[in-house]
């Protein structure tokens, strides 16, 4: 049986032997395909490929019709938006991710926004402490839980907004739950999002949330950038001067964003949350080990197209 890891962004070194150590002990054959910029590639690739496993890269009807013995796809990560699960489920593909694996580096990084935010993207002028400021967590998962868990370390007051959770269970760690996400917004000074991205969350983050935010207020995405509503943003930006915007991807608007509104905008590159050695080996390993269970034992532990 062949794995194939395609990975457009590749996981570090030494998460790749870990995977290939994992595939071959369980008797099985790694194809790697890594740093592609032409998609044929991928569907050359994926043609005798029995399992894949990708990290951002898009999993398409295309891509699941050019596989001709897959079974399996691991989404070497959280959010599986890349996946198109019904072309998986209409070709019997069992599609999984590695919820928690890279979240760790996830939530670092929305801190380190934070601090690079209140202190002027680290240029000279009078920033600001995150000390005694109130931080929302949209959405209180696996990033979301850990970004609470550090933000107490700065001295931070931590709310949440998350339908999803129970309300005991986010007040038994400390956490002020609020009911609504406009309660949310109007109480926090620091918003970080954690909300995948779907057809309910695709531009809800817009003018009527993020004008409630109060004064000096700044909005941390290491979510998804299809969650905001850029025209919207743009709108509340110019009204508000002084709200901030950091994302771990640009917006599709970036270049006007960073024209209109300059240091209250920053983007990452190119998306790094989820890049650190340490989350390349839990998350890499993670889907080598369980598609290894699913080709021998038909485990589906964290299938999403069920
Ligand atoms: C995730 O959903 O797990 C992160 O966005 C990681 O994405 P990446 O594998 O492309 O870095």
């Amino acid at each position: 049986m062949k794995i194939l890891v395609a990975t457009e962004k590749p996981f570090a070194k030494v998460a790749v032997e870990g995977i290939r150590q994992i595939v071959e002990n369980a008797g099985f054959e790694l194809a790697l395909l890594e740093n592609y910029t032409d998609v044929n590639d991928l569907y050359k690739a994926v043609a005798d490929a029995d399992a894949l496993i990708v990290r951002s890269d898009k999993v398409t009807k295309e891509v699941v019709d050019a596989a001709q013995k897959l079974k399996i796809v691991v989404r070497a990560g959280a959010g599986y938006d890349n996946l198109d699960l019904p072309a998986c489920t209409a070709k019997n593909i069992v599609a999984m991710n590695t919820p928690g694996q890279n979240s760790n580096a996830v939530a670092e990084l929305a801190l380190g926004m934070m601090v690079f935010m209140a202190r002027n993207q680290f240029t000279p002028g009078t920033g600001s402490e995150l000390l005694g400021k109130n931080l929302g967590i949209h959405a209180y998962g696996n990033v979301g839980k850990l970004v609470a868990k550090i933000a107490k370390g700065f001295g931070m007051k931590v709310y949440a907004f998350d339908p999803f959770v129970k309300k005991e269970d986010m007040e038994a760690e400390g956490i002020v739950v609020c009911s609504t996400a406009e309660e949310l917004y109007s109480k926090c000074h620091y918003v970080s999002l954690h909300i995948p991205a779907n057809e309910q969350t695709k531009k809800s983050i817009g003018y009527d949330l993020l004008s409630k935010m109060p004064k000096k207020g700044a909005l941390i995405n290491t979510a998804r950038k299809e969650v905001i509503h850029e025209e919207e943003l743009v709108k509340v930006l110019t009204e508000r001067e002084d709200l901030k915007y950091a994302t771990d991807v640009a917006a599709g608007n970036h270049a006007e964003l960073v024209e209109k509104f300059g240091a209250r905008i920053f983007a990452t590159p190119k998306k790094i949350g989820a890049e650190t050695a340490e989350a390349n080996i839990n998350a890499g390993l993670a889907s080598a080990n369980q598609i290894v269970k699913f080709l021998k034992t038909g485990d589906t532990t964290f299938q999403v197209n069920k």
